[in-house]
């Protein structure tokens, strides 16, 4: 299938010299839920920033669903609906007045069912007749959502649509985000949360200091960021290991104080497997082996972004 973005050696140089992107590649596909994934100065506003004609370019092209996105510019800008990483709505509005706004200015017909339809599905509806000003700020994030979608657009970005947001709202902009894919509508979001790639794309894209360095299926590329360790504090000091503990491949450190096992933290989600973990605690406990305290760690996004770079 054609992809429905098409981002050929898109490069950006700022004028203060910096170059915030180095000739990226990517396509996306139409009704994927994309995430980008990527630390605080990676990129990610700069490149969406281009797609959505905000920022312009310095090399490269853009196409969308066939539109060049710069001599194309209206065609490509009307299919595409943007929430931006800052809150920024008129505040003096009411949400469906701030959607009949932006829906006057992409040129389409007034349609008071579609507004309607969107506020509903974000839950925004009982506060039709509410300022924005006088919303939380969880409801003024939907509100920006509902501005994006006010043109009926077919492709959607969410610019770190979670960044500061509660867990509880986490969880209802992810199911907003699933809906809205359900519904045919094509996503791409950026983030440096690894869980909510994890939880939320079909396939995930790495981008580090303006490269991208990876773009993989979400469960192909969890598999690789699932390892977390397990320390266990022991009691007594070991130097080696009976050979019924052989198969955890545990690693002495710290001079024989510390049992540090290696496990994928997805694995039993999924497939049914389990992380051995309980096993491991039933065969210490069999051979004698005592711990005082035990600690997990993650490998954080940087050691991932060290260690792709590395390979
Ligand atoms: N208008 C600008 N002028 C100069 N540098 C900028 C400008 N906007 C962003 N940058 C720089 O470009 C880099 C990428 O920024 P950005 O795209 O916002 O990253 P991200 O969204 O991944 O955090 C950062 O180092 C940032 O400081
Ligand atoms: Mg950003």
């Amino acid at each position: 299938m054609q992809p429905v973005i098409s981002i050929r050696n898109l490069s950006k140089t700022y004028a203060s010299g910096f170059q915030a992107l180095k000739g990226i590649d990517l396509d996306i596909q139409r009704s994927e839920i994309f995430a980008l994934l990527g630390p605080n100065g990676a990129g990610k506003t700069t490149l969406i920033g281009i797609v959505c004609g905000i920022v312009n370019a310095t090399t490269g092209t853009v196409t969308i669903d066939g539109h060049d996105h710069a001599r194309d510019y209206r065609a490509a800008r009307s299919l595409i609906g943007l929430v931006p990483q800052e809150l920024t709505t008129d505040s003096f509005e009411t949400p469906p007045a701030t959607m009949a706004f932006s829906r006057g200015l992409f040129g389409k017909k007034r349609d008071d069912a579609h507004i309607e339809k969107v506020l509903k599905a974000l839950s925004l509806w009982d506060k039709r007749d509410a300022k924005i000003m006088t919303l939380s700020g969880g409801m003024k994030r939907r509100v920006l959502i509902a501005k994006a979608l006010a043109h009926e657009p077919e492709i959607l970005f969410l610019d770190e649509p979670t960044a500061g947001v509660d867990v509880e709202l986490r969880k209802d902009m992810w199911a907003v985000v699933r809906d809205l894919r359900a519904s045919g509508v094509t996503i791409i979001l950026t983030t440096h949360y690894i869980d909510e790639a994890e939880e939320m794309a079909d396939r995930v894209g790495v981008i580090n200091r303006g490269e991208i360095i990876l773009v993989e299926e979400k469960r192909a590329l969890m598999k690789k960021l699932g390892q977390k360790q397990l320390t266990l504090e022991l009691v007594a000091p070991v130097d080696a290991l009976p050979a019924t503990l052989d198969r955890y491949k545990l690693a002495i450190t710290a001079g024989g104080r510390e049992l540090v096992y290696t496990y994928d933290s997805r694995r039993d989600r999924a497939n049914g497997e389990h992380t051995g973990i309980t096993a491991l605690l039933e065969d210490l406990k069999d051979s004698g082996i005592r711990f005082s305290d035990l600690r997990t760690s993650q490998s954080s996004l940087e050691d991932i972004f060290v260690s792709l770079v590395r390979n």
